[in-house]
C-alpha cells in the first residue's frame, strides 16, 4: 500500500505532479455537482487523536467529493497518547477494512508507525512537531496560483518554528521547489539544528521579512509549551507579531498566510489576517482540492503508475 507520510521522500517532480492534480480538483469544489466517483465505494477513516478544524473537515469534505464513504473516529485527546493504544485502536479499525487510514497524532512517527501495521493506504495529517504534509502542499498551490511560481520566491516563515510541523514540512517542500526559505523568530523558538534544514535563520521581523515575495505565520503554540519558556502575549505581539509597519518590510506584493487555527493579537493583527494581502481563505480552500489529489493518487488504479509515497 502506499502512503503520504512527510513530505520528505518526495521528489520535486512528485510534488508538482500533486499541484497539478490539485489544480484540477478545484473545478470540482466549484460546481454546483460537487462529485466525483474516483473512490466509489472505498471506504476512508479519519483517525484524529488532536484537535483539528480545517484539516479534519477537509480530509472529510475530499473524500466525500471523491464517492468515498468516509468515517470520522471520535477519540478523545486526552486518555490514549501512544504506543500500544494507538496500534490497538488502529487495528481494530483495520479489521473493518478501510482503504485509506487519515491520522493526526501528538506524536512524532505516529503515522509512520502506523503504515507498518495496518493493510491499506495511511496519510499523515499531522504527527506532533514532525510533520503535515498536507499543509505544505496547499501551501504551496496557494503560493503558485498567487505568484505563478515557488521557484525563487523568498519566503519567510515567522514565528514558533520550533513546535511547527508545518514549518517543517514547508521548509522541506520549499526546498525541493527551489525557493529562498528564511525562519524568522526569537532563538528560544528555533529548533537545534535549524541552519541545517535548508533556512536563513533572522531574529528580526524587520530584518527576515526584508523584500519577502511569501510571509508566513505560525501560531504561538502555548499548549505545547508546559515546562519550558512561554512568552508574554503583549511583548511575542510586539516584536513578532505581524502587523501592518512590520509587513511593509515584505515586497508590496507579497502575500500573507496562516495555517490556522490563528491567535488574532498574538502572532498576527487581526486588520492583516483579513487584509488584501492575505490568502488564508484561500488556503482553507485548496486544502480540500490538495487532500483530494493525495487520496485519488493514493488510491485511483488509474493513477498507481505515479509515484507518491514518503
Ligand atoms: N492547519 C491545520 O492543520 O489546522 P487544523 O489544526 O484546524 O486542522
Amino acid at each position: 500500500h502506499r502512503h503520504l507520510l512527510g513530505i520528505k521522500g518526495l521528489s520535486p517532480q512528485d510534488i508538482v505532479q500533486l499541484l497539478d492534480l490539485a489544480e484540477s480538483e478545484i473545478a470540482v469544489s466549484r460546481q454546483s455537482e460537487k462529485k466525483k466517483a474516483t473512490l466509489r465505494g472505498r471506504t476512508q477513516i479519519n483517525l484524529f487523536f488532536e484537535a483539528s478544524t480545517r484539516t479534519q473537515s477537509s480530509f472529510e469534505l475530499a473524500g466525500k467529493r471523491l464517492g468515498a464513504d468516509v468515517m470520522n473516529m471520535s477519540v478523545g485527546n486526552s486518555s490514549v497518547k501512544k504506543g500500544e493504544t494507538l496500534i490497538d485502536t488502529a487495528m481494530t479499525l483495520n479489521a473493518m477494512r478501510p482503504d485509506i487510514l487519515i491520522i493526526r497524532h501528538g506524536s512524532a512517527g505516529a503515522a509512520a508507525l502506523l503504515a507498518q501495521k495496518v493493510g491499506c493506504s495511511v496519510v499523515n495529517a499531522g504527527d506532533g512537531a514532525h510533520e503535515h504534509p498536507t499543509q505544505a502542499l496547499l501551501d504551496a498551490l496557494t503560493i503558485r496560483r498567487a505568484k505563478g511560481k515557488v521557484e525563487r520566491l523568498t519566503v519567510a516563515i515567522c514565528g514558533d518554528v520550533l513546535h511547527s510541523r508545518v514549518a517543517r514540512s514547508n521548509i522541506i517542500l520549499l526546498n525541493a521547489l527551489g525557493a529562498r526559505v528564511r525562519v524568522v523568530a526569537p532563538s528560544t523558538l528555533l529548533p537545534a539544528g535549524i541552519s541545517h534544514m535548508g533556512a536563513e535563520v533572522f531574529h528580526k521581523m524587520e530584518d527576515g521579512l526584508k523584500d519577502a515575495d511569501v510571509v508566513m505565520m505560525l501560531r504561538l503554540q502555548r499548549e505545547r509549551m508546559a515546562g519550558s519558556f512561554v512568552p508574554s502575549v503583549r511583548e511575542y505581539f510586539r516584536y513578532h507579531g505581524l502587523d501592518r509597519e512590520k509587513l511593509k518590510y515584505a515586497k508590496p506584493d507579497a502575500i500573507v498566510m496562516h495555517p490556522g487555527p490563528m491567535n488574532r493579537g498574538v502572532e498576527i493583527a487581526s486588520d492583516v489576517a483579513d487584509g488584501v494581502q492575505s490568502v488564508i481563505q484561500e488556503q482553507v480552500e485548496m486544502g480540500v482540492a490538495v487532500r483530494m489529489a493525495v487520496m485519488e493518487a493514493l488510491l485511483d488504479p488509474r493513477r498507481n503508475a505515479e509515484g507518491v509515497a514518503g
